[in-house]
């Protein structure tokens, strides 16, 4: 009879449907029990859609059945949790905001703000309408990059009017926090406000909100991935083969709030010399992809190093909306059109409740 955890290797093989997600890295196995009679595995919620449950439950016993030495396989489904108490759950979904999309990176300096706002204006390239919130207090690049200065409006019924440029709604925290506050209250007042704060905003009718994490996975990344509805996290990455550890982390995040993670996007690739028009890897070939095969996830494009996207950021032209046929915002346009075909095949989570 193999153990538990032989078996847990094996459901790994299991994709989730639709997903190049395998169940186990879902969250979907709860317990697995090998008794003389045969094993059970316990399920986790897996999904509101019936077909999804038949499919995942006959894959899970198929898998085990196979397995040498097991005389037979029962498989339990938890009960999702019903709708009421769903809603009593820490998270929520934005009113009017259809997807919300988490871009989140290991660590800092990676180019997570250049990628989301980019993304952001890629997707409103593609017609969607869009909305950009920066979750970052510490580091208020995207409301230079976006070149918003002004302090952000309120309405008569004290909600937030994000200021529109380029076609995208955008909001910051530090549009709110002034250069006064000190850094040391920054910490608490993001985890305390924050997720308020964005159910605060007006943000009229979106079909998707791209929320700009502060770098690293730690608490404060934590807490607003536990209170806001995520349709699914992107993670930006570098490279070199020391980004993997970075990548793990991420992936770990979203797996802990039980998101999926629509993939990897790998900023600053290769460099185009603009003399001989080679493509130089810098730091080596195929990093990018090999760490998604690693971890099992999509590699949704790679970004070159541009000094036009640089100065973009540091000017508030971002490339994309400046110069949308340059190679970097084509390539931003294909990744943002990779992404909205993966969330258009999720179902949204208050729908899934794959979540709970
Ligand atoms: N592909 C790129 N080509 C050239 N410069 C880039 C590229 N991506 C990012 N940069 C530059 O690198 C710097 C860091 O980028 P950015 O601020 O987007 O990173 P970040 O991961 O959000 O950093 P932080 O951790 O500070 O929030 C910026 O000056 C930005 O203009
Ligand atoms: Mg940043």
């Amino acid at each position: 009879m193999p153990s538990p955890n032989e078996i847990l290797s094996e459901l790994r093989k299991i994709k989730y449907p639709g997903f190049s997600r395998d169940i186990v890295s879902f969250g979907l196995i709860k317990d697995i029990e090998v008794a003389h009679a045969g094993v059970t595995v316990f399920l986790a919620p897996v999904s509101a859609n019936p077909d999804v449950v038949r499919t995942v439950i006959e894959e899970v016993r198929r898998t085990v059945a196979a397995m040498p030495g097991v005389p037979g396989v029962q498989v339990e489904v938890e009960a999702a949790q019903p709708r009421a108490a769903a809603a009593h759950s820490a998270r929520r979904p934005i009113p009017g905001v259809r997807h919300v999309l988490a871009v989140a990176s290991g660590k800092g300096g990676v180019g997570k703000s250049t990628v989301a706002v980019n993304l952001a204006l890629a997707m409103h390239a593609l017609g969607q309408r869009v909305g950009l919130m920066d979750a970052d207090v510490y580091g208020p690049s995207v409301a230079m990059m976006m070149g918003v200065e002004e302090a952000a409006r309120v309405n008569p019924q004290r909600r937030i009017i994000p200021p529109q440029r380029y076609g995208v709604r955008y909001v910051s925290m530090a549009l709110f926090v002034d250069d006064q506050t000190p850094v040391i209250w920054r910490g608490p007042m993001v985890t305390k406000l924050e997720t308020e704060f964005l159910f605060n905003v007006e943000w009229g009718e979106l079909d998707c909100l791209v929320l700009d994490l502060p770098p690293g996975t730690g608490d404060a990344q934590l807490t607003i991935t536990q209170r806001v509805e995520l349709v699914g996290g992107v993670i930006v990455t570098t490279p070199q083969e020391v980004a993997l550890l970075d990548v793990k982390r991420g992936v770990a995040m979203f797996n802990e709030v039980r998101t999926p993670v629509l993939g990897v996007i790998e900023n600053m690739s290769y460099y185009v010399c603009r003399k001989c028009g080679h493509r130089h890897e810098i730091f080596g070939h195929g990093g990018g992809a090999r760490m998604a095969a690693e971890l099992n996830l999509a590699l949704l494009g790679e970004l070159p190093i541009a000094p036009e996207l640089r100065a973009g950021g540091d000017n508030a032209r971002p490339l994309v909306a400046v110069s949308p046929q340059h190679p970097a915002s084509l390539e931003f346009k294909a990744i943002a059109g990779r992404i909205l075909e993966r969330m258009a095949r999720l179902p949204r989570p208050i729908e899934a409740e794959i979540i709970q």
